[in-house]
């Protein structure tokens, strides 16, 4: 990204996200063109900033609201309910009235079906929804697991006579989503290959012709160094294919696939401003302004890391993926003089907010830049801001015209 146009917004602000509508429009639009013949729906958690939203809803993506708040942020962007789903567990009774008729609810739970009946026999309306299957066969392969996500694939089959006879809902939809950041194409492919079979075998058993099946989300992004991004072209061809061929077969159904992080991960930055140098038994740290409080999955992954130190640490999306996931650059005010070996660490007043220890970075000086990669996703959303009630980091938008908008 451009350094004049960093060094400017670091004129206002300690420390911010910078969002870049160029990337984020070349992400989507690569995979609407590697999988033609599905729809694409954004996961609004990955990073509901106003205009990170209108610029992937503007390319013709619905939503995957995890919250009725994210499906008023689609609603408000003129999306219609079928290219809005919702999709949760334990969604309140005032979530459920207040998305019936403006999103199609993705049922997470049997008794959530009831409850949904319940809510539209009320409002007297006859819902539209989907069921999240936690299907018999998991996305690496072998059978099914307990999850707290979606109904058992066989729980579906012992209710679904009942449900076809519920006067207020009409099961139009199967939705499936079992894992995120995957980037080995053939799982994927499998996965892909998996879920559209269970909807044929679905529509097979119940008679009834669904709407839509949606495949859930998995594209990961390549975080560390030394892994390979997706091939989305290869993956879409595939997907694609079986995609057409379902279509043959049911002709009325819509294929969805889910993502968040793929849109906009690669395409945000945060930039945090050095506070503060110190040398502490031998030690140099530099003290940057909010970063578990402004960025925290930096912070996040050295807890995970501190834990096992060997890195053994599973990943734990979307709070740790892996070690190493985040580059770290410098802006200097001036030529530094040469490079040297810090700690990075923020300005809360805990020992846990600690970015990066033992790394080689150019002399630094307060007023200095770092700058932090792969901010575009998982990260103003689930960083604990009101921490110590520091000023937050401002969220901006650099515009493909080069104008840089502020929430
Ligand atoms: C149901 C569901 N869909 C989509 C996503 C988005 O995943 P990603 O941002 O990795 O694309 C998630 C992430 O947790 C999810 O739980």
């Amino acid at each position: 990204m451009d350094r004049q146009i960093i060094w400017e917004q670091a004129r206002n602000y300690d420390s911010f996200y910078l969002y870049e509508e160029k990337g984020i429009r070349e992400h989507v639009r690569r995979l609407k063109k590697d999988f033609p013949g599905l729809e694409f729906l954004y996961s609004v958690k990955a990073n509901p900033n106003p205009y990170v939203r209108r610029c992937v809803f503007g390319e013709g993506f619905g939503a995957d609201a995890a919250s009725l708040a994210e499906v008023r942020y689609a609603q408000e962007a003129g999306i219609s309910p079928d290219r809005i789903q919702y999709s949760a567990p334990g969604k309140s009774g005032r979530d459920i009235e207040g998305a019936l008729g403006a999103a199609t609810l993705i049922a997470d739970s049997a008794e959530e079906v009831e409850r949904i009946q319940e809510a539209a026999k009320k409002k007297g309306l006859v819902a539209e929804i989907g069921l999240r299957v936690n299907p018999d066969f998991g996305f690496y392969g072998g059978r099914g697991v307990s999850s707290k996500f979606g109904i058992d694939e066989a729980q579906i089959y012992e209710r679904i006579e009942r449900w076809k006879g519920l006067s207020n809902i009409r099961i139009v939809g199967l939705h499936v989503h079992l894992h995120s950041q995957e980037l080995d194409r053939d799982r994927l492919a499998e996965y892909h290959r998996n879920v559209l079979a269970l909807a044929d075998t679905f529509q097979k058993k119940t008679g009834e012709d669904l709407a839509f099946v949606n495949l859930g989300s998995g594209i990961g992004v390549a975080y560390c160094p030394g892994e390979d991004p997706v091939d989305t072209e290869a993956l879409g061809r595939e997907t694609a294919k079986l995609a057409a061929q379902m279509k043959e077969r049911w002709p009325k159904l819509r294929i969805f696939l889910e993502t968040g992080r793929y849109a906009a991960c690669e395409s945000g930055i945060y930039v945090t401003k050095v506070l503060d140098k110190k040398v502490s038994y031998g030690k140099t740290y530099v003290i940057l302004s909010n970063t578990l409080n402004g960025f925290m999955r930096p912070s996040m992954a050295q807890m995970f890391l501190g834990c096992r130190p060997d890195g053994e640490v599973p990943a734990n999306e979307p709070f740790f993926t892996g070690k190493d996931a985040f580059a770290f650059r410098t802006l200097c005010r001036e030529e530094p003089d040469g490079t040297e070996t810090v700690t990075l660490v923020g300005n809360l007043c805990t020992a846990a907010d600690l970015v990066e220890k033992d790394i080689c970075l150019p002399k630094l000086a307060p007023g200095d830049l770092v700058i932090m990669t792969n901010a575009g996703s998982y990260a103003a959303v689930i960083t604990p801001m009101q921490f110590a009630s520091q000023v937050p980091p401002a969220q901006l938008f650099l515009a493909e015209d080069g104008r840089v908008l502020a929430e």
